[in-house]
This record gives C-alpha cells, structure tokens and sequence, in this order.
C-alpha cells in the first residue's frame, strides 16, 4: 500500500480539514507503519498559486500547516514535504497535461465554482489544477488516498488519467488510486450555513473552527453556530430537513468516535441551549491539547523547515523512478 495525500497552503487548517481528512492520516501511517508500505503527505503550496495568495503569505501558510500536521500527529513513519520541493510532481504535470482531456477538466465542479462566470478571466493554472493533483498521487504509484469528499471528483479524473496513460503508450506503470473517505466526516458543513461546506476560503471565520483557535474562540463559534429551535429527535435520520442540526451532530460524532444515532438518542428531547455547551466542552477537549502542541512548534519555525526538507529528499527519491518510466514512456529517454 502507498498512502498519498495534500493539502493547498492558503489560509488555516480547520475542524473540516482535521476530521475529514487528518485524522484518517494519522491512523494510516500507525496501520501502515505494522504492515508495511508509505505514507506521503504533502503541502500542496503550487496548487495554492492558483488561488491568487500573496507571496509573502505563501511561505509562512506552508510552515504553519506543516506544523498543524505535526502537531496533529504526523510523525516519522510518514512522509511530509511540500510539494514544490518535489519537482518531479510538476515534471510529471506537464507529461499528463497531454493526457488530460479539455472535456474532462471542463467538468471538475471545483473548476466550474471557482471560475464562476469568469471563465475566460481564470487562470490556465486554476483549470489544469486536477491535472496536477494526478502527477501528485501518480507519481508515487500510491494505491490510496484520504480524502474528504469534495476532492471525489479529482479523484476520479486521476484514475482516468491513470488508465489513459498506460492504454496510450502501452504500460502498466500507474495503479488506479482509490479514494477513502472518511465515513464519520465525509464533509463537514459552514457553522453559518448547512448548506455549505466548511471551507478555508469563507469570508466569515465565524462558519469555520480553525485548528489555531483558541478555547474561548472554539466555543463562541460553537455557541453562535446557527442551530434551529426545535428539539433533537431520537432518530438521525429524521435531521435529514435540518442541516445545521445535523452537521453539529455529526460534528459531536465524529469528535468522540460515536455514531451519530447514539449521539442523538443521549440528548433527545434537549435543545440546542444543552446540546452547544456539550458540543463545545468535547471540541476543546479534543482540540486543546493539539493547538497547544501547534503554538510550541510554531515557536521554533526552522525545525519545521528541516523537517520538510528531509522529507522532500525522501519523497524525490520515492519518486524518481516513476518520472523516469513516464519518460520513457512517452519517448522522452530511451
Ligand atoms: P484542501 O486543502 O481543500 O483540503 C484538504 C483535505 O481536507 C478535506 N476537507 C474536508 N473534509 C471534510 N469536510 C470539509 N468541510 C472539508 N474541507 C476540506 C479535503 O477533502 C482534503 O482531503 N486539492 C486538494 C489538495 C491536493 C490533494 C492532492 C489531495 C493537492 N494534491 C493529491 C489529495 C491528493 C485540496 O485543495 O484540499
């Protein structure tokens, strides 16, 4: 098994970020580490190019996530670096680019959100940006990927790449990456908006926990979370109308290991006045001890620095012969 995985390097890790995808990063490199096989993680700080980040924040957001990762609980048995100090993802890239089809990346609903009606304005980077997530993942010949469930999608453009690729030119070089997606958390919703996904890109800090807040911030986010005045039922399922109440269920769920059924049958018949303070009694428990890990590492940025640089000479090395047979390949060495 190769485990790879990113994360783009604008603005902070939130509670989404943590519970969708994290979290499953560090029980796999514990899994992988008894039986064997990789785990690569990674800050994707060329596809944060793509979203117009200033180049004066660019290098601290990469040292800062990175440091998140760590205090969240990457270690030794995996793998992290950024991106651009690989330069056989973007060597890779651009390989692909003549695999990837206009058509496919057309409809990559990332691509269709963050164009807008601006298609024509966008850059040629934000609309090849899944062509490079491909080489992220291909050019480790990982077999998995945790991820939440908006990067499903990209997901699956790789897997497309993948197969073209080796049809094309007559190879079996990359296995098809499978996606694993957080049951508990597949996506976690806005706290302003149910509707919404928790992102890094809201305009309001207020719908999102970041995983640099501290605990009085945690539970003012919780306390003013949008909520609804009914009651909580005995049953899940019958949340289905309620996306505020669900997320913030699901949320409890997924922070304490539960099923979210038997989150609901404990506080049934409570309001949202006794289920918040519960909510974020168990969010500070969980988040405390790492954002405390985070504000030491951040003390000493430097280390983190060598800590990503080891692990980029690691990952080039990892990766370094899948470069060289998608070279030949395409006829680009003999
Ligand atoms: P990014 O940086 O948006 O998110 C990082 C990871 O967090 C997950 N995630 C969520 N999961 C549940 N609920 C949410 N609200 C939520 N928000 C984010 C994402 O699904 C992701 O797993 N394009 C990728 C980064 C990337 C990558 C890759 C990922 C670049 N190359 C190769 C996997 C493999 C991105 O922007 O993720």
């Amino acid at each position: 098994m190769r485990v790879v995985s990113g994360i783009q390097t604008t603005g902070n890790l939130h509670l989404g970020n943590y519970l969708g995808a994290i979290r499953q990063w560090v029980a796999m490199q514990g899994a992988l580490d008894e039986n064997g096989g990789e785990c690569l993680f990674f800050l994707a700080d060329l596809h944060a190019l793509t979203s117009g980040i200033a180049p004066s924040d660019l290098a601290n957001s990469t040292i800062e996530m990175a440091a998140t990762l760590l205090a969240a609980g990457i270690d030794d048995r995996s793998i992290l670096f950024n991106q651009s100090r690989v330069p056989a993802h973007s060597e890779l890239c651009w390989i692909l680019q003549g695999t990837a089809r206009m058509g496919w990346l057309n409809r990559m609903t990332q691509w269709k959100d963050k164009a807008g009606k601006n298609r024509e304005g966008a850059s040629v980077g934000l609309f090849t940006y899944p062509v490079l997530q491909a080489a992220d993942i291909l050019v480790y010949q990982a077999t998995h990927v945790p991820v939440g469930e908006d990067q499903k999608q990209h997901l699956e453009l790789a897997r497309d790449v993948a197969t073209k690729f080796n049809t094309d030119f007559g190879v079996e070089l990359f296995p098809l990456p499978e996606p694993l997606i957080s049951k508990a958390a597949p996506r976690i919703m806005s706290l302003r908006d149910g509707t919404a996904k928790m992102s890094k890109s809201d305009p309001s800090d207020m719908s999102r926990i970041n995983l640099i807040d501290s605990d009085d911030l945690i539970a003012q986010k919780i306390k003013k979370s949008k909520s609804d005045a009914d009651l909580l039922p005995d049953s899940f399922d019958a949340l289905a109308e309620r996306p505020e109440a669900k997320n913030l269920v699901t949320i409890y769920a997924a922070l304490s290991d539960r099923t979210p059924q038997s989150v609901v049958e404990e506080f049934s018949g409570k309001g949202f006045g006794a289920f918040k303070p519960a909510l974020a009694d168990l969010a500070v428990s969980v988040l405390a001890p790492m954002r405390d890990r985070l504000v030491r590492l951040l003390d000493d940025r430097t280390a983190v620095g060598a800590e990503l640089a080891r692990g980029a000479a690691r990952a080039g090395a990892l990766a370094a012969p899948t470069l060289l047979a998608a070279q030949k390949a395409v006829g680009l060495q003999v």
